[in-house]
């Protein structure tokens, strides 16, 4: 199996770092008009105001992969976001256009939980417990390579927008689900298309086991035993603390919080969602949001005629995310009008070839 060519991890020069935030937005906005549509910077909800501020299109995961489809005109995409999310504009758009992410070390914790040997070990051992039965649906916030393995298994990607409707889909195509990685997306969602949570048994990666108490045969949902480090921070007590001092605030989370923290919230819904929800609230309600900081802080800054706290005030944003920061922008931009190829992600041809199976099922639902 050929894997996603990772260069060595080039480091930020130096000069960068004695530039002022004014100098350098001034030559990313030189360099934008200079390359026109040539150029397009696709951002994440949850980048820094200081990236965010240059985005030609906002979104969330699926928006992006929709419009990274879609994008036919752009020479340079320069995605601000984490790395699985490069990969997937990579795999989406022609071979011509060359995606860029300006900090090789915006990765994804959530998707490090799920390497491509540790997935066929898992594959091998569930085909002999459940035989034919399995469907793999991959959340997209995985490698390529397990983009692929989801593709060549007759599987989808889903992203926290259309999780349900993949959902399914995948059980008129088979008995039973693998679902990687995030295993709170996966519970989340099967629990409120009505399956119960003794039908779910968690694979534990680390040992190379299935974790169910009970006859297998009742098994209907796997698993991956995968989490967002930022959305997992949400907690029980958070939800209680919100509910003692704000007895009438709304509380809404992300699907990447645990089965608990989305019980005891009033909804719960994708990145896109819980801005939609945001945008269209009456001015004077109150909301608690469990979802990533820097959305949250632009959210509060957006609708001033809101209250609207974080479910946890002391939560960090995304540490990966934020590695992509101006002076990166910047340096990434540099590059390309110098003409020189730097922080390119490029996923191989046959690892494409699968992973597209995988994204074209979910886009052709979505
Ligand atoms: P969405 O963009 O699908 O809401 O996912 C959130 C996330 O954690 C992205 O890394
Ligand atoms: Fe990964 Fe969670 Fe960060 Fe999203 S918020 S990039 S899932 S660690």
């Amino acid at each position: 199996m050929v894997l996603t060519k990772f260069m060595e991890v080039p480091m930020l020069p130096e000069k960068y770092k004695s530039m002022t935030f004014k100098e350098m937005e001034n030559r990313i906005r030189e360099i934008k008009s200079k390359l026109g549509d040539e150029l397009f910077i696709p951002a994440h909800h949850y980048q820094r105001d200081e990236v965010f501020q240059f985005a030609d299109t906002t979104g969330d995961s699926l928006q992006l992969a929709q419009v990274a489809a879609a994008n036919k005109k752009a020479k340079h995409v320069v995605f601000c976001g984490v790395h699985f999310m490069a990969e997937t504009a990579d795999m989406l758009t022609d071979d011509e256009q060359i995606v860029y992410l300006p900090d090789m070390r915006a990765g994804c914790s959530m998707a490090d939980m799920a390497n491509i040997y540790q997935t066929e070990e898992a594959w091998i051992v569930l085909q002999q417990l459940f035989g034919d039965t399995l469907l793999p649906l991959t959340y997209v916030n995985s490698t390529a390579a397990i983009k692929a393995f989801t593709g060549r298994n007759g599987g989808a990607c889903v992203t926290s927008s259309n999780a349900k409707i993949m959902v399914e889909w995948a059980f008129t195509q088979k008995q039973r689900l693998f679902f990687l990685p995030d295993q709170h997306l996966g519970r989340n969602t099967t629990y409120d298309l009505g399956i119960p949570l003794d039908q779910m048994a968690i694979w534990n990666p680390i040992k190379g086991q299935l974790e169910y108490e009970g006859n297998v045969e009742n098994v209907k949902v796997i698993l991956w035993k995968g989490h967002c480090s930022v959305h997992e921070g949400f907690t029980v007590s958070n939800v209680r603390e919100v509910r003692k001092n704000y007895p009438d605030m709304k509380i809404i989370v992300h699907p990447e919080c645990s089965r608990e923290v989305v019980a005891l919230s009033d909804d719960n819904g994708s990145t896109k969602y819980i801005c939609d929800v945001i945008e269209n609230a009456p001015a004077g309600s109150s909301w608690a949001i469990g979802t990533e900081m820097n959305l949250v802080k632009r959210l509060i800054a957006k609708y001033p005629e809101k209250h609207i706290i974080s479910l946890n005030e002391n939560m960090c944003p995304c540490l990966t995310m934020n590695r992509i920061d101006l002076p990166h922008l910047l340096w990434a931009l540099e590059m390309i009008e110098s003409g020189e190829k730097g922080n390119v992600i490029q996923v191989d041809a046959n690892t494409t070839k699968e992973a597209i199976l995988s994204l074209e099922r979910m886009l052709a639902c979505a």
